[in-house]
């Protein structure tokens, strides 16, 4: 697929309610610095999508999160150390560099209700965004129009790519699709990278050391969807936590570039990082349930007329989300269900009984390592599953 890239310029500005208190509070600060020379931004990749009573204007629900540019990681990295010297680990100064790199937004200091003008070339409209706080992010019900757009909202649309000045994370884009045809929802960790949810020790060392790889096969499987069902909406949405973004965007991106799409994280705001470990595997209660619920909730709101193959694990509780969703809106809108069965993950047939109540056995697909293959003949387009 080629894109023809349309640049946006996005244009950072206070809201004087937040101005007063964090230009006051430090000497140092002269209130003529440009806000985009303390400020740093992050806006996510977003789902584009036709307005309803306008077919040609294009909307996206952006979520942009506005930080303090100069990143103190010293602390960080002291508790990395002790973190994973709690758990056994005692990694080597590289490996150090290479896990705080990846948990820097951990380090983060969020700043509320930054406006952030979104300039887009090729689009007819300007949108004015408000960043939020990090653990706001996926909240956000605020759309933003971008008027009618040179890459419009239809399948097979191109991105557009957001250029945001003055921030190091200097690009976002829209991923803009039409109202029906095929999506693909898709988990991230052990459905289409190797993470080792199961296990602390295997999850830190994937999570914060090893160089991210796919589940082998899940990217000629998605490439192969990327045809048949003819440039549908990927969407990948985890329960990996926002800070860990810059790290699996880029690992989408490179890894399934010919599926790529936005990704849709956590909120996980945790001071200790032995927290923050036993969150990301798989014992965590309901929260990844409820918050996938959430988002897939989310994107019935943008795209009700798609029809979306989902795609997850049996680590978490994908099967029993993606079961909730096909119950709440039906087998139009979830097509297909198909769930990894991963080892020493409850894969019995009382668990996928009860997770699956109300959903045809044909619509279900669960499947090995070793079936990962045959995945790319299954003829979704045709109705199969
Ligand atoms: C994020 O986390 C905070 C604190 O745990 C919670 O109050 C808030 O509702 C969460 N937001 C979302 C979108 O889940
Ligand atoms: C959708 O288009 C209508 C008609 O142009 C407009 O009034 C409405 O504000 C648009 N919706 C959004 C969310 O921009
Ligand atoms: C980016 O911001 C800088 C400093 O605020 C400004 O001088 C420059 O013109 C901006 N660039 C664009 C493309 O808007
Ligand atoms: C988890 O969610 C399921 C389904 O909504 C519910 O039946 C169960 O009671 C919940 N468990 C906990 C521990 O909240």
């Amino acid at each position: 697929m080629q894109f023809a890239g349309l640049a946006l310029t996005v244009i950072l500005s206070l809201s004087p309610i937040y101005a007063t208190p964090l230009l006051t509070t430090s000497s140092t600060l002269s209130k003529r610095i440009p806000v985009t020379d303390c400020l740093d931004v992050l806006v996510f990749d977003s789902p584009g999508f036709q307005n309803a009573s306008d077919a040609s204007q294009t909307i996206a629900s952006v979520e942009a999160f506005a930080f303090l540019k100069d990143l103190d990681t010293d602390e960080l990295r002291q508790s990395t150390v002790n973190a994973l010297n709690s758990i056994g680990f005692n990694p080597g100064e590289d490996a150090i560099d290479t896990a705080v790199d990846r948990l820097k937004l951990f380090a983060a200091v969020g700043v509320p209700r930054v406006t952030v003008t979104v300039e887009a070339e090729g689009c007819s409209e300007t949108p004015k965004l408000t960043a939020t706080a990090l653990e706001d992010l996926g909240e956000t019900t605020s759309l933003a129009s971008f008027g009618t757009c040179a890459a419009p909202a239809t399948n097979g649309g191109a991105e557009i790519t957001l250029t945001v000045n003055g921030s190091d994370f200097s690009s976002a884009r829209i991923f803009p699709s039409g109202p029906d045809g095929f999506g693909v929802i898709s988990d991230i960790d052990d459905t289409v990278k190797i993470s080792h949810s199961l296990d602390t020790l295997q999850l830190v060392q994937a999570t914060l050391f090893d160089e991210p790889a796919p589940i082998p096969g899940m990217p000629e499987v998605y490439a192969s969807l990327a045809r048949s069902l003819n440039s549908p909406q990927f969407i990948y949405v985890s329960g990996s936590p926002y800070q860990l973004y810059p790290f699996l965007r880029d690992f989408i991106d490179t890894t399934f570039s010919a599926s790529n799409g936005p990704l849709f994280l956590t909120n996980v705001t945790v001071t200790d990082l032995n927290v923050l470990f036993q969150t990301l595997t798989a014992d965590d209660g309901n929260a990844t349930l409820v918050y996938k619920i959430g988002q897939l909730t989310r994107i019935h709101e943008m795209y009700p007329g798609k029809s979306f193959l989902t795609v997850g694990d049996s680590t978490q509780q994908d099967p029993e989300t993606y079961a909730t969703i096909y119950n709440t809106f039906g087998g139009d809108f979830v097509r297909c269900i198909w769930i990894h069965l991963v080892e020493g993950a409850d894969n019995s047939d009382e668990r996928f009984k009860t997770a699956f109540e109300g959903v045809p056995q044909e619509r279900i697909r669960l499947y090995t390592d070793d079936q990962i293959p045959e995945l790319a003949y299954v003829d979704v387009a045709g109705g199969q599953c």
